[in-house]
């Protein structure tokens, strides 16, 4: 049975500032991970709340912590087919919150695959029924797929140097391995680890993390009610820029724009939040209003 364990919400203050949820709103948490966010944000709202994740380990966390309450409702499934089949059926929300990429226990887990530092199976699957693994994008892409994926998605300067090394390696079998050959193309010492872009970059492939927040974008906007209010926590700058260039593009004086920005630029965490939550550092808010 998978654990339960804990994660400490970024931006915890700001999300309820802008998102301003009061008694008796709906919510979408559609990145309800172990249930940080959510359990503020009920704790205020008192109301029925939707919370989405795909991975299962996060949802058993979640049944745990709101087995008692019947407002909840859980779904496990990626957020994109979440709010296709929520937009389906005709429902809105007055509060959303999207909270981007992996969790600590993510990262804590050495068996998931995410970690650098920690020894594991190439995997990095958030959806653990999903087919496709870091396994399958290190051992089986075309040597010019990794450079692209890389380049894409790592914003890699050496993604044709490390594409090489990896097909030359092959078959690799851990994260351990991988960032060694990785650090090859990077030799000498720097304090972030060289194989921090390629594993970010293999990530976002497995999960088509880029891909479904693209998809999702326009579902969301047709998920908010009236005045209701979009937030989206971003970690890196590829998904910061999909969400800056949407919420732009929706907002402003366009006849037909359906939303307003709540926030004129991205919130990052301040500097006592990180001192507890380093995952913080990368973390950026941005928050719009359904017209
Ligand atoms: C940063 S954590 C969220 C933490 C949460 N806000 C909390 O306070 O506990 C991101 C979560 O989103 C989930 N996730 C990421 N992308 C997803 C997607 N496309 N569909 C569904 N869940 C996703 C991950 O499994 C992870 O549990």
């Amino acid at each position: 049975m998978p654990e339960i364990v804990q994660h400490i919400p970024v931006l915890l203050d700001e999300v309820l500032e802008y998102l301003s949820p009061e008694e008796g709103e709906s919510y979408l948490d559609l990145t309800a991970g172990y249930g940080g966010h959510a359990t503020q944000v009920l704790a205020i709202t008192q109301a029925e709340a939707t919370l989405v994740d795909r991975d299962e380990n996060a949802h058993h966390s979640l049944s745990e912590l709101f087995r008692d309450n019947k407002n909840v409702r859980l779904i496990q499934k990626d957020f994109e087919q979440a709010s296709i089949e929520l937009a389906d059926s005709g429902q809105t929300f007055d509060i959303i919150l999207a909270d981007l990429g992996i969790s600590s226990p993510h990262i804590d887990n050495k068996q998931r695959g995410f970690s650098i530092k920690q020894d594991g199976p190439l995997d990095m699957r958030m959806d653990q029924a999903q087919e496709k693994s870091a396994e399958t994008v290190v051992n089986t892409y075309s040597q010019e797929a990794l450079a692209t994926l890389l380049k894409k998605y790592g914003e890699e300067p050496k993604a044709e140097k490390i594409a090489r090394l990896i097909v030359e390696a092959r078959p690799i079998a851990t994260t351990g391995q991988l960032a060694s050959i990785v650090a090859k193309a990077w030799p000498g010492y720097s304090k972030v680890h060289p194989a921090t872009r390629t594993f970010q970059a293999i990530r976002i492939e497995v999960n088509d993390e880029l891909g479904q927040l693209e998809r999702s974008l326009p579902l969301w906007v047709s998920l908010l009610s009236k005045h209701g209010r979009l937030g989206i926590i971003t970690f890196h700058s590829l998904e910061d820029r999909v969400v800056k260039h949407f919420f732009k593009e929706h907002s402003g004086d366009r006849y037909d724009a359906k939303l307003e920005l709540v926030t004129a630029k991205a919130i990052v965490a301040g500097s006592e939040e990180l001192v507890h939550n380093p995952r913080a550092r990368s973390a950026k808010l941005r928050v719009v209003k359904r017209k």
